[in-house]
């Protein structure tokens, strides 16, 4: 991947600040980044390598932990010497490495935090358990110099929730799936209707050609108030109808296929929103102070986006949502909240970092009172 921004190596005003090795091995991506945060709290990305091979899971129909886990043990030096070579540095250059320590596929999460702990005794430099979670949330801070507080619509493979994002480490959950993850629900329309995976951006190619209002789909939720969401009830919807429009020989036509994956897209961006549109509401924030941020991997889906600017426009508020490359998982945003815990005093001493165990499971914030975790292929669990 390109170097986003040249390394300057003569000092100066562009070499003030911290530079951080970002490590995320959480899922299938193996990425490593290297970002510096300058004192006044700007971004700079001196590298950011993603390493993915759909093909290493494509005969299971999505993705194996084991092969996951074994495939970053292969990959992951080659990954970081990449990310130090397109900046220009060497691991010695570095000030911190932060890697993902959940919540994740627990043998991945292991891999990265063991190189990661392995490369801080290296430099004798701190080193930052990073929650995958907080990660995505703080991306807008480094790519728009989000401000706090924000309203966060978090939307990936393992999660869905709304947070209010008060600060750093000040997270209040407002709502979460109660069954699939919008990833989840992308990845299994996606092989409901042949595309392969990543199901995410295969529905949205699809969709292209396909229009929405031929299938009418259930909205989830909809007599119910407040900011949870839902996705397995158009997951069944979806398969009901591709169930009737295929063939004897188990084949669906390219129109159908394309309309159902625009329906399912359309239904799943308006659910995301007016749920979103509740918890604007709840938020109570002064005419023109909202800021809404979208994140996690289907943030990069450009239905959503538009459907959530509409939403943002009715009520005042601002979309804030970062490019897609730094949507779905990259090594950057670990960089950059593990950069942002180091400049608040927030790095843990490094005999706590090196002692530090890999999490399956790490909620961002806590449920509202009184109610059960929501649910995701890593949320009820999370
Ligand atoms: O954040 P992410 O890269 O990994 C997790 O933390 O889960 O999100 C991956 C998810 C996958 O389910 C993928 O299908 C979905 O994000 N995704 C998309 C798009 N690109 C990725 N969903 C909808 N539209 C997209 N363009
Ligand atoms: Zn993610």
């Amino acid at each position: 991947m390109a170097n986003e921004h040249a390394h300057k190596p003569n000092g100066g005003p562009e070499t003030a600040g911290e530079v951080v090795l970002g490590i995320e091995t959480s899922c299938d991506d193996t990425a490593a980044a290297l970002v510096r945060r300058r004192p006044d709290g700007t971004a700079q990305i001196l590298s950011n390598v993603v390493w993915t091979d759909h093909d290493d899971h494509a005969a299971f129909g999505g993705v194996v932990p084991e092969i996951a886990a074994r495939s970053h043990v292969e990959r992951l030096d080659l990954v970081v010497a990449r990310a130090l070579r397109e900046a220009g540095m060497a691991i010695a250059d570095i000030d911190a490495v932060a890697a993902t320590a959940g919540p994740g596929l627990i043998g991945g999460v292991m891999v990265g935090l063991t190189a990661a702990k392995a490369i801080a005794m290296t430099i004798g430099g701190p080193l930052i358990p990073v929650n995958h979670l907080e990660g995505h949330a703080l991306t807008v801070r480094m790519t728009d110099r989000a401000e706090f507080p924000f309203l966060l619509l978090l939307i990936s493979g393992g999660h869905t929730q709304l947070v209010w994002v008060a600060g750093l480490d000040d997270y209040r959950r407002l709502g979460s799936t109660i069954d699939d993850a919008a990833g989840e629900a992308f990845d299994k329309t996606a092989k409901l209707l042949g595309l392969g995976q990543p199901g995410g951006p295969r529905v949205e190619s699809a969709a292209v050609g396909g229009r929405a209002d031929r299938y009418d789909l259930p909205e989830p939720l909809k007599t119910r108030p407040g900011c949870d969401f839902s996705f397995s009830g158009l997951k069944t919807a979806v398969r009901e109808i591709a169930v009737r429009m295929t063939d004897a020989e188990g084949r669906m036509a390219g129109q159908d296929v394309a309309d159902l994956a625009a329906a399912f897209q359309h239904a799943a961006a308006r659910h995301l929103a007016r749920r979103t549109g509740n918890a604007m509401e709840l938020a109570g924030v002064a005419s023109g102070q909202g800021r809404l941020v979208v994140a996690g991997g289907v943030a990069a889906n450009c239905t959503i986006r538009a459907i959530l600017n509409t939403e943002c426009e009715c009520k005042g508020w601002r979309l804030i949502a970062p490019p897609a490359k730094y949507c779905t998982d990259n090594g950057a945003m670990i960089a950059w909240a593990g950069a942002e815990r180091l400049a608040a005093g927030m790095a843990p001493p490094i005999d706590e970092a090196l002692a530090f165990a890999p999490r399956a499971r790490w909620p961002l914030a806590p449920p509202p009172e009184g109610r059960a975790i929501g649910g995701g292929r890593k949320g009820p669990k999370a």
